[in-house]
This record gives structure tokens, sequence and C-alpha cells, in this order.
């Protein structure tokens, strides 16, 4: 059975890897894009329906790009399509949301503290919210406000403030954070799978019937690919955000959220207008830098508590603090990694719990179980450098531990 934990940590390692290949890949594509578009040089003597070129030098080579508005007269031989880059980029995210949160729903997800729900009710909540906020959001750019591109912006921007906030009640900062960056790349996502790559699709379609193609269809996509130019951004921080707990742990961080957010949009600007060849707004990075101060400083509140501090044990957890070699692995845990992992950590230097990892008491150490196991018994990761001077056979207490409660 503990075969099951080594499959689980390589399959959550294997997911990951997918998941940056393919982020890579598409945001790399739609920044070079976004380039090329807003770098496109207006001539006069360009073949019809053509509105801009561009040159670029790469790999030793140099690139002549054309851009037709809405499309050339006919339908060229071959014509590359940028869509798996983003499918699979919202595919390998779900697989990962489904490893780390779904199936670590207890350690990851849920916290009591916040909200008591069973796994079953936050993987529900979780995928009822990604779903109505694509469905939120396209009706909000179809209705009557979506005609204004920055009342659309400030609206969308509410909703984005409003999930921050809703999410930061129901879920642990965590999966608050983690769940608010999925929530916006689903937009992102479904605004390529359902307006962008349709709507060009249509175009094709026309072109190939010999037809004039619209140009709303072209409008709206751009509308789309605008707001995924400044949602990418926050996404890639609340990826990331799970590494630091100050971000998402502390008591403003649905706050912190939304300034995020902002940083995006100040960044991004500062590119946009870049490549654009409008000049260089600095003023950007002194409101990126201020805000990015801001947020420091919310982050030194610290998160208080609210409900029940000791939470009952699922029993799975049970099971770990109830096995026979549990005891003998509690004394090398609590002389071996407590002082780092606590509440309020004790060794120099280590300022806050690593990784919100705490392992103080059964219930903790308990619900840790797997990490602990792959963390300090397979392998040598923890503690940093043996600098507690675990020994091969506290080491081999651990996973004892873990195995023999595992396969019970
Ligand atoms: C000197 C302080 C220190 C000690 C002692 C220590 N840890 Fe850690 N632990 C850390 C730090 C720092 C991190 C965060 C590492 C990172 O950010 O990648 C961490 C991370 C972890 C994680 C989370 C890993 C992840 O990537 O999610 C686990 C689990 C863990 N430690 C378990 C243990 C166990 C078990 C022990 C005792 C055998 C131990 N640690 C001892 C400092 C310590």
């Amino acid at each position: 059975m503990y075969e099951y934990a080594v499959a689980w940590e390589w399959l959550s390692f294997a997911a990951r890897w997918f998941h940056v290949i393919t982020g890579v890949a598409w945001i790399g594509s739609s920044f070079y894009f976004i380039a090329l578009d807003l770098g496109l040089v207006k001539r006069p003597h360009l073949p019809p329906g053509v509105y801009g070129e561009e040159w670029q030098v790469h790999g030793g080579g140099f690139y002549h790009v054309q851009k037709y508005l809405v499309a050339p007269a006919e339908m060229p031989e071959h014509l590359t399509w940028f869509k798996y880059e983003s499918y699979f980029t919202w595919i390998s995210g779900f697989l990962m949301l489904c490893i780390v949160y779904y199936g670590g729903a207890d350690l990851f997800l849920i916290d009591r503290t916040v909200m008591d729900l069973t796994p079953l009710q936050a993987v529900g909540i979780s995928l009822a919210s990604l779903a109505l906020g694509w469905v939120i959001y396209d009706q909000l750019c179809k209705s009557p406000i979506g005609r204004n591109t920055w009342g659309l912006m400030i609206v969308l921007y509410i909703v984005l403030v409003a999930m921050a906030w809703g999410y930061t009640q129901v879920f642990s900062g965590r999966a608050a954070f983690l769940h608010l960056g999925a929530f916006t790349a689903t937009i992102m996502s479904a605004n390529v799978f359902f307006i962008i790559i349709p709507n060009q699709k249509v175009v094709v379609a026309d072109l190939i019937a010999g037809r004039t193609p619209d140009p709303k269809y072209g409008v709206i996509a751009k509308q789309r690919s605008l707001h995924n130019n400044y949602l990418t951004l926050p996404v890639i921080f609340f990826m990331l955000s799970n590494h630091y707990p100050l971000a998402f742990a502390t008591y403003f961080n649905w706050v912190i959220a939304a300034l995020v957010f902002l940083m995006g949009v100040t960044i991004r600007h500062w590119f946009n207008t870049t490549h654009a060849r409008k000049g260089r707004p600095t003023w950007t990075w002194l409101a990126t830098v201020i805000l990015f101060i801001v947020i420091i400083w919310l982050s030194t509140v610290p998160k208080v508590l609210t409900g029940e501090t000791e939470t009952s044990m699922t029993p799975m957890q049970q099971k770990f603090a109830s096995n026979a070699h549990f005891g003998a692995a509690r004394d090398v845990i609590q002389a071996r990694c407590s002082m780092c992992h606590a509440a309020e950590p004790v060794y120099e230097g280590v300022t806050f719990t690593p990784k919100s990892v705490k392992l103080e008491t059964d219930g903790e150490i308990a619900a840790h179980a797997r990490e602990i196991y792959i963390q300090a018994g397979l392998s040598h990761a923890m503690p940093p450098g043996n600098v507690t001077g675990i020994s091969p056979e506290e080491r081999r207490l651990i996973t004892a531990w873990y195995e023999s409660a595992i396969s019970e």
C-alpha cells in the first residue's frame, strides 16, 4: 500500500511538469502575439486587406509577418492554429487541482476553522464556482455593459474581488488563492475554447465558401484576448502563491489578492505600451512597487483564529494516530521537526511555520503522514541539511509507522 504514496507523489510531479510546460507554451505564444500585434507597422504599399507588417529577427533568420485584419481574400494552403496550448494548460491544471486539492481535501482544501465542510461539499463548491464563474463572465461580456471596454473591466474587477473574498470564506487560504487563479484561468481558457477559436472557425468557413467574413467576430475575439492579456500575470502569482504563506494565510489575504490583479494590469500596461512604441510609461513601475509594498504591509497582520483550533480527526488520520508505531514516530518528529514546524517556530531564523506545515499535535502529525513519509522517510529532504541531526534509525521509525498504518 505504501507504493500508493510513491505513485501519488510521482503522478503529482508529472502533472505539475506537464502543467508548467503547457502553461509556458500558452503564455509564451500569447505574449508573443500581443507584442507582434502591437508592434505592427502600417505602410502605404501593403497588399489589399493587410493591416500592418513587422520584420523580426530570431534564431539566425529574418521573419516578415503581415497581419490581415479580418481575413485574407482566400483560404491559405497551410494555416497554423494556436489552441492546444490553452486547452492542455487547463486540462493539466485541472488534473493538478484533482491531485492536490481534491485528493488532499482534508489537508489543503478544507480549513475547519474557516468552514466545516466535508470533502465532497468542498469539491462541489470548487467545481460549481469554476463553472459559474465562466457563465457570469460570459454573460457580462455579452450584456450591454460589454460594449464599454473600461466599464466592463471595472465590473469584472469587482467580480474577481468578490470571488477573492468569497473563496477565503469557504476554503483554506492556500486553496482560496489557488482557486482564484483557477477561476481566472478557466475564464481565459474558456475564452479561447468557446469564443476565440469558434469565431475564427466561422471566418475560415466563410473564406472557404467564398463569402466575405463579418468583422464582428474579430472584434469580439479581440476583447476576450484583451482580458486574457491582463489576467495572465495575476494567475501566475496565484498559482505560485501556495509556496508563500504570507500571501495566502494572513488576515488580509483577499485584499492582497485584489491588489495582485491591479499589479497584473500595471505591469502588462508597461509592456503593451512599450510594444506599441508609445513610449515607456515608467509610472507603472512606481505603481507596481507601491502596490507591492502595500501587500507586504498587509501581510504583517496575522490571521486571527476565530473557530475551534483543535478539530476532530478524520478516520484516515485516526488510523495514523492509533497505529502501534505512532508513538515512536511522534517522538522523532517532535525531536527533529517541531522546532521549525510549529505555530511559533523556535528554531533560529525560522520565523513562519514552513509551508504552513505544523507538526506539533497528534492530529497535525497524522494529517501530514504521507508528506512526512515522503520528505523525511523515503527522501532526505527534511530536515533541511539535516540540521537537527535525524539518524537513519529515526528515519526508519517514520517509514515503519507510515507503511504499517497505510496497509492496516
Ligand atoms: C530547520 C527547520 C526545519 C526542520 C527542523 C524541519 N523542517 Fe520541514 N520545512 C522547513 C522549511 C523551511 C520548509 C519549506 C521548504 C520549501 O519552501 O520548499 C519545510 C517544508 C516541509 C514540508 C512541506 C514540503 C512541501 O513541499 O510541501 C514537510 C512535509 C516537512 N517540511 C516535513 C518535515 C519533517 C517531517 C521534519 C522532521 C523530520 C522537518 N520537516 C524538519 C524547515 C524545517
